[in-house]
């Protein structure tokens, strides 16, 4: 079935202003759906989350009703989605909370191709523990981020890796599932940022 271009333009009104958005990292425009979805949440009461009231359990559907469709994108578990202020914000949290368990002579593997969102709460998180950030490397003539490289990269002490699964920056789509083996044979965690990656196509 062919791309329906004029039907998903029409599903964003912004792009009536005639603007031609070729700055993939320079903003998003919104759906009227999820326009809609907003200002529908916004007129009707909304409370703290909770099952002792009408507006309490009304925000408890949303959530849950949001994390189903979040589960629904990605193919995965609504049990597994959480919800938050920005995926810098989260990836802060996690990295709080992992690198706690780090310890010094611990590693991490991080990339020169990633958003700031997915290194900067890597690299704090790794200085507090006293753990040591290797860096994958980026081909300046392919633009490609190489996963053969994550084999000397990654070792026994390697507890974490970060990588992008799109580049905001330059569009490159790193080898995911191939650098994620090797992380995971070692025992490490794989932190995957799908931001500019999932809007693209099927994340499996
Ligand atoms: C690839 C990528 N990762 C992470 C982020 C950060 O997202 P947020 O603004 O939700 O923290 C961006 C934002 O542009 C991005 O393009």
């Amino acid at each position: 079935m062919p791309f329906d271009i004029a039907r998903t333009r029409a599903a964003y009104p912004a792009l009536t202003e005639g603007f031609v958005h070729l700055d993939g990292a320079g903003g998003t425009q919104t759906a009227a759906g999820v326009i809609d979805a907003v200002t529908d949440a916004m007129r009707t009461a909304v409370g703290n989350r909770s099952a002792a009231n009408v507006p309490g359990r009304r925000s408890l559907e949303l959530v849950a009703e949001a994390r189903s469709a979040v589960a629904d994108l990605l193919g995965a578990d609504p049990a597994g989605v959480v919800l938050g202020p920005s995926a810098t914000a989260l990836i802060y949290t996690l990295a709080r909370t992992l690198g706690a368990t780090w310890r010094p002579g611990d590693e991490v593997v991080l990339s020169r191709l990633d958003h700031d969102a997915n290194v900067r709460p890597w690299v704090q998180a790794a200085e507090a523990a006293g753990a040591t950030v290797r860096w994958a490397e980026v081909d300046r003539h392919t633009g490609e981020l190489p996963a053969a490289q994550y084999a000397d990269l990654v070792g026994e002490r390697t507890r974490l890796v970060a990588v992008t699964a799109g580049s905001n920056a330059i569009g490159t789509m790193p080898d995911v599932p191939a650098i994620a083996k090797i992380a995971h044979a070692v025992g490490a965690l794989v932190c995957v940022d799908g931001v500019h990656s999932v809007p693209h196509g099927p994340t499996t």
